[in-house]
């Protein structure tokens, strides 16, 4: 028999949003998806993460130019797929990176730490179930880890609050779903039980 409770059901029908509403989380939502972040666990519990959530308008306007902007003389640095379609996207009119979400939670960790990809996913991953569980939509969004080093996306993170010398890992959009995503499919063949 399949077990199911709470806690699954949530992580089966977390899915990955792409269409918002305008419409703000209230603080209390938001108080609890960036706790549920912090109580991530994390690599001999540094905790060394910085979570900056971008609510206002005009900020994520902004940076949403600036990343547009910088895809432009991007150049990625390996062939994962996802990268040269992502830098023509961004290049066509009324791109959006973060889905036109009211809310943008950057993920940033000390740098030269190994661990500090694994903690900042994790900690997305709480964000998304958190999220999920309060009837929020969320979406990891990858490319202000693309952009890190690019000088003016960072130098207008840094003016939004994430320290200097940290490093952009992650982040993640939430706010109300305008439209439900289909689950993809999951692959056959990804799981091996040795018993
Ligand atoms: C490391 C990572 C990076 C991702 N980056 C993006 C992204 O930049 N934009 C996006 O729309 N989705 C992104 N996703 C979401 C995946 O596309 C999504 O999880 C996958 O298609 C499965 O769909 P589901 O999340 O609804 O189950 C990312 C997911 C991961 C784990």
């Amino acid at each position: 028999m399949k077990l199911t409770n709470e806690v699954l059901t949530c992580i089966h029908e977390r899915r990955s949003t792409r269409r918002f509403t305008e419409e703000q989380i209230s603080p209390e939502q938001l108080d609890a998806v960036l706790d549920a972040a912090v109580w991530a666990p994390s690599g001999g519990n540094n905790q060394s993460w910085l979570f900056t959530a971008i609510q206002r308008k005009d900020a994520l306007v902004k940076l949403n130019e600036i990343v547009c902007e910088a895809f432009r003389h991007w150049v990625p640095d390996d062939d994962y797929p996802g990268k040269a379609a992502a830098k023509e996207l961004t290049q066509r009119a009324g791109f959006n990176f973060y889905y036109n979400a009211p809310t943008l939670i950057v993920a940033s960790n000390k740098p030269n730490y190994e661990n500090a990809m694994a903690d900042c996913a994790l900690a997305l991953e709480n964000i998304f179930l958190a999220a999920q569980s309060l009837g929020l939509g969320s979406c990891y969004i990858n490319q202000l880890y693309w952009l890190r080093d690019d000088p003016e996306v960072r130098g207008y993170l840094f003016e939004l609050g994430v320290p200097r010398e940290h490093v952009i890992r992650s982040a993640a959009a939430v706010g109300f779903i305008a439209a439900p995503s289909p689950a993809p499919a999951r692959k056959e063949g990804t799981v091996k039980i040795v018993r």
